[in-house]
């Protein structure tokens, strides 16, 4: 039987597993996937015996997907855009490097009927979630692709990164004189029941907000804009299943449904307290 693995530390919450046998139920065929708790230390030996053991494939997660990039022999485009790795195909000899976040988390839009294409987005966050979502997201051609972050400098520096005419950068102070079809929250704030400074202006009816972290309950940044009067507001749950849809097909050449893990997943989520970033 053909062997996956997720890295990541902590990795005791990762759903990965879960999921993955969903799709191998679902498409009918048979792997065995695990959770491997790594170390900075022991990543790129943790990842080489895996290969010598027979591995086809790996999913990565904090804090390892910068690392997991400098082992690739080859790297998508979408990889080297978003700076950092979340799948490993091993395969004659090599190490192929993509990152699936992204196309993830437009999938997870596209599904929820939420259009990107002509519309003004706000991206909020500079840090490896933002990177990893930015290109897929100008893909889908937006009118405007508005980045906004605390430490404005490294959104500029990351805006710089990409050559778009349709990327701007703007500082939170800014957000009160723009007004958002949607707004994604790619920030780490959610983690730590924070509120981005965002201007009660940038919401408006026709506003779609997106956290990519999810819980039980709503974020603390999703309640916050369903009280601006937000027309509808979306956990990263998703986001999380979409990405594991692509990498399962990077390794199986199958595209799985993700609407019944989804909707199993929230389920379990209703029923226990958890939180999670994909
Ligand atoms: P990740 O890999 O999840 O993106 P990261 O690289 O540490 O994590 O980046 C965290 C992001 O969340 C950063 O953009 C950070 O803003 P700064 O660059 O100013 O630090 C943002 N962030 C974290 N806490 C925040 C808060 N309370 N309000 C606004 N932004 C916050």
């Amino acid at each position: 039987m053909d062997k996956f693995l997720v890295y990541g530390n902590p990795i005791a919450q990762s759903k990965s597993p879960a999921i993955h046998q969903m799709f191998a139920t679902q498409t009918e065929q048979a792997i065995h996937y695990e959770k491997c708790l790594s170390t900075k230390e022991s990543f790129v030996n943790d990842v080489n015996e895996f290969i010598l053991a027979g591995g086809k494939g790996a999913n990565v997660t904090a804090p390892f997907k910068e690392q997991a990039m400098a082992m690739c022999d080859q790297l998508t485009e979408r990889a080297k855009a978003a700076g950092a790795v979340n799948t490993l195909v091993f395969s004659a000899g090599q190490i192929k490097g993509d990152n699936t976040d992204g196309i993830g988390l437009v999938n997870d839009l596209i599904s929820q009927k939420v259009e990107i294409s002509n519309k003004k987005v706000l991206l909020m966050g500079a840090g490896g979630a933002a990177r990893g979502v930015i290109l897929p997201l100008l893909a889908q051609n937006p009118s405007q692709l508005i980045l906004v972050n605390r430490t404005m400098a490294k959104a500029v520096t990351l805006a710089k990164c990409f050559d778009s005419p349709n990327l701007q950068v703007i500082s939170f102070a800014d957000t009160e004189n723009h007004a958002f079809d949607l707004i994604i929250n790619a920030t780490s704030a959610s983690l730590s029941a924070a509120l981005p400074a965002l201007s009660t202006n940038a919401i408006t009816a026709k506003t779609v907000c997106y956290d990519m972290v999810y819980g039980k309950q709503l974020s603390p940044f999703l309640l916050w804009c369903q009280q601006q009067g937000a027309k509808q507001v979306i956990d990263g749950l998703g986001m999380l299943i979409n990405q594991a849809a692509e990498s399962y097909f990077l390794w199986r050449k199958v595209k799985p449904d993700c609407e019944t893990p989804l909707n199993t997943l929230r389920a379990e989520l209703t029923a226990a307290p958890s939180k999670g970033k994909s």
